[in-house]
């Protein structure tokens, strides 16, 4: 042993071989700060061995390097960009002393190298790797660009175009494709790999492979005449402007690094990585989109827990009604692998359900996602059923019946009499409370909610919603089911509107109350699309969810918050739906909606619904985006803040992922937490309090202005005891 650290190991073998290896003390290899230093220490080691005459880097884990260790990136990115600069260039000037080790260098990469792990690979000479390797620089996916010399090898190995093409999507790619860009030399079978490595490091030894010139290109500045550069890249440019948009920085500022370092030696391209590095570490895309990454760590390690606890696990479930949801619960449980039966009082719309799922799985098929095979299996584990005779031995039932407390009520007590005693019951209800239909059962300690959004095969979030009897087992057991479905399941307390609901609704009364105002409602979804980066604006999404659905759930939050989201009188989305404009179920709603010549779907803002807003709106008048913003995101904000300090949801991680995966919120905002956190505490509570005199939806918590007075961060505290 020439070096043992506490991840990291250097080894002299048969031949001078040096076996370089990542063992870390956790589950995966990742570059930490701890890993770094002892990095240093085995080049060091490996240089001071006379004996050695190459290095074979190899990982002991089931993995190779899944990348830098991200959770300690949001305290280093506090720094300014002037000191994050020999920050990252002190971890680049690592690879690059690896890369100068004056012998021949070769990763035997198995299973997963991404990021900084695919970094470390092209710091050597040769790359093989097993075939189910998993390889690519996520880094934009955070906001970032790689910076361990990425942008300057990777353009040198595989070309320039490919290069931008492989960072600007953070794709993870397949040993083939790899192996077709010329970014992996080899690959083999996994039980090959070491033997294989090691046959192609001793060529390299022996001189039958040329070590010295494949590794000078990666020295040099990139082989293109300026013509072919201003031709890649301005492509490049092009494309990535029209894809990734104002709000995501890190693919243009990654693009324009490798240009300007094209005609640059390694020294002068990374000095340009590592400035690019530290000033996109600075946005606020960066930290939202890792404080992301670092939020749907929370919500799979909770779902992780629960699977482990839970003690029933579901193997065979029942929905009740074929519908919409019904139809789509019913495709994404067989789909996963959980046969289900789909029970309805009525034939068509069991073929209905039927044929959702069918057409769902046509499409995957035609797309190449999915054989006829498997999609013969997921049909065949949907079986249709007007009876309860199938749901007899179920571990789980969801209802998804219609929207009516009586009728679910009578529902379940139902299917709770056919079932077996430790089966579990959910409702799929989107506005009743989990306790009111609690009261019609025996067993209230087997039912919760489970609160699926539509489409359910494309929606990741499912609602998981505790009700004062629901028992920690069925708890845990539903959201290993919704996990098992291939959801993110959050757990919330039961209150009106749960939480995406609660939340949602306050923003649309901002919206409302603004249309009343003079407001133009095509203006405010603009705004709300291109500025702040919702998918669709507050009008189109009403027209999507449905206006009948809205104006039921705005009287149900009004009903449960009667002095905060009291209805407002001649609320557009009442007005819509007196004149029976249901939105785009109808064609009709906001917005008059069709299709194109060519089949595809289309708006126009509907000279209807401005007539029948005229009477109860103020003269047109037009806003500023930030006004905009602010009289939408403010309630929103506010009501988020309230659902922690009331425990409706446990943390601020899982308070912004619910939003982000269930109603869209951008991703490069982080969600409503991370924006308030963004914005500032203090700022946002200023903001606030101008519009304070518009109703309680504006007004700001104590708790949110203590936090602020304490210099507080809600991703640290846990406010429900802090309170
Ligand atoms: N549509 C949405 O966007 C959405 C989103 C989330 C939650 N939800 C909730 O899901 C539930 C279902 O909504 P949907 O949109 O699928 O409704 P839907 O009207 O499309 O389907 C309801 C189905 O229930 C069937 N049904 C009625 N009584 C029944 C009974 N006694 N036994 C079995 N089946 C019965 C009906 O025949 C119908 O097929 C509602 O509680 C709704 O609030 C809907």
């Amino acid at each position: 042993m020439i070096y043992q650290g506490k991840s990291l190991s250097a080894k002299l073998l048969a031949d001078g071989i040096v076996e370089f290896s990542f063992n870390a003390q956790g589950s995966v290899n990742k570059f930490d700060k701890a890993t770094f230093d002892e990095y240093k220490e085995v080049i060091v080691a490996i240089n001071n061995c006379s004996d050695a005459k190459g290095v074979l880097v190899t990982s002991a884990k089931s993995t190779y390097i899944v990348g830098a260790d991200i959770t300690e990136f949001l305290e280093t990115f506090k720094q300014p960009e002037a000191a994050l600069v020999p920050w990252v260039k002190n971890a680049s000037d690592v690879f690059d002393a690896f890369e100068d080790i004056q012998l021949p260098t070769i990763a035997a990469i198995n299973s997963v190298a991404l990021g900084g792990g695919c970094e470390m690979t092209l710091a050597c000479d040769y790359r093989i790797a097993d075939t189910s390797v998993s390889i690519g620089f996520p880094e934009v996916k955070l906001g970032l660009m790689p910076g361990f010399g990425g942008t300057v090898r990777l353009p040198r190995i595989i070309g320039a175009d490919n290069a931008v093409e492989w960072m600007s999507t953070g794709k993870a790619h397949r040993a083939d494709s790899a192996l077709a860009v010329g970014l992996l030399d080899a690959v083999v079978a996994p039980d090959k790999l070491y033997q294989a490595a090691i046959k192609i490091l001793k060529q390299a030894i022996e001189g039958k492979l040329d070590w010295r010139a494949k590794r000078q290109p990666k020295l040099e500045a990139l082989k293109l005449s300026p013509l072919e550069s201003l031709m890649t890249f301005s492509t490049c440019k092009g494309m990535i402007a029209a894809k990734a948009g104002k709000h995501y920085p890190a693919p243009m500022v990654m693009v324009k690094t490798l240009e300007a370092a094209a005609t640059l030696d390694r020294a002068g391209a990374m000095a340009l990585e590592n400035t690019g590095f530290a000033k996109l570490a600075k946005t606020d895309a960066a930290s939202a989109q890792i404080g992301l990454f670092m939020a749907d760590q929370v919500v799979k390690g909770k779902a992780k827990k629960a699977t482990k606890q839970a003690n029933k696990s579901i193997n065979k479930a029942a929905v009740l009604g074929a519908g919409i949801m019904g139809g789509g619960i019913a495709y994404q449980s067989a789909y996963k692998g959980t046969p289900i039966i789909m029970k309805d009082i009525n034939d068509g719309a069991l073929n209905l359900g039927l044929s959702t799922a069918a057409g769902i799985l046509t499409k995957q098929v035609e797309r190449g996602r999915l054989n006829a095979k498997k999609m013969a299996i997921v049909l065949n584990a949907i079986t249709p059923s007007l009876s309860y005779d199938n749901v007899k031995d179920v571990d789980i039932v969801i209802e998804a019946v219609v929207e009516n407390p009586k009728i679910k009520g009578l529902v379940l007590a139902e299917v709770e009499t056919v079932i077996n005693d430790e089966a579990i019951l959910t409702s799929n209800t989107s506005t009743i409370s989990i306790d009111l239909l609690a009261q019609s059962l025996t067993r209230p300690q087997n039912f919760c909610g489970m609160h699926f959004f539509n489409p359910v095969n494309k929606m990741p979030l499912v609602e998981v919603i505790r009700g004062k009897d629901t028992s920690d087992e069925t708890v845990a057991a539903v959201v290993a089911y919704a996990a098992k479905m291939g959801k993110s399941p959050i757990v919330v307390n039961d209150c009106p509107g749960f939480y995406v609901n609660r939340v949602l609704f306050p923003y649309f009364a901002g919206f409302s109350q603004l249309v009343l105002e003079g407001a133009d409602f095509v203006a405010i979804d603009k705004v709300m699309e291109q500025q702040f980066g919702w998918p669709m604006g507050p009008a189109l999404l009403l027209d999507v969810v449905g206006v009948d659905t809205a104006d039921h759930c705005t009287g149900v939050m009004s009903a449960g918050f009667p002095t905060r989201m009291t209805k407002l009188d001649n609320d557009p989305v009442s007005t819509l739906y007196n004149d029976k404009r249901f939105g785009q179920k109808n064609g009709k709603g906001f917005y008059d909606h069709g299709k194109d010549k060519r089949g595809r779907p289309m708006k126009i803002a509907s000279a209807a619904a401005y007539d029948l807003f005229a009477p109860h709106c103020a003269d047109k008048q037009v806003f500023t985006s930030e006004e905009i913003i602010a009289r939408l995101m403010i309630p929103m904000v506010n009501e988020v803040v309230r659902c922690l300090e009331e425990g409706v949801v446990d943390t601020a991680a899982e308070a912004d992922m619910g939003l982000i995966y269930g109603i869209g919120f951008p991703p490069f905002r982080g969600g409503a937490i991370r924006y308030l956190e963004t914005l500032g505490l203090d700022n946002f509570i200023t903001m606030a309090d101008n519009y304070a005199h518009l109703g309680e939806i504006y007004q700001v918590t104590d708790g949110l202005r203590e936090m602020a007075k304490s210099a507080k961060s809600y991703f640290f505290t846990d406010v429900k005891t802090a309170k």
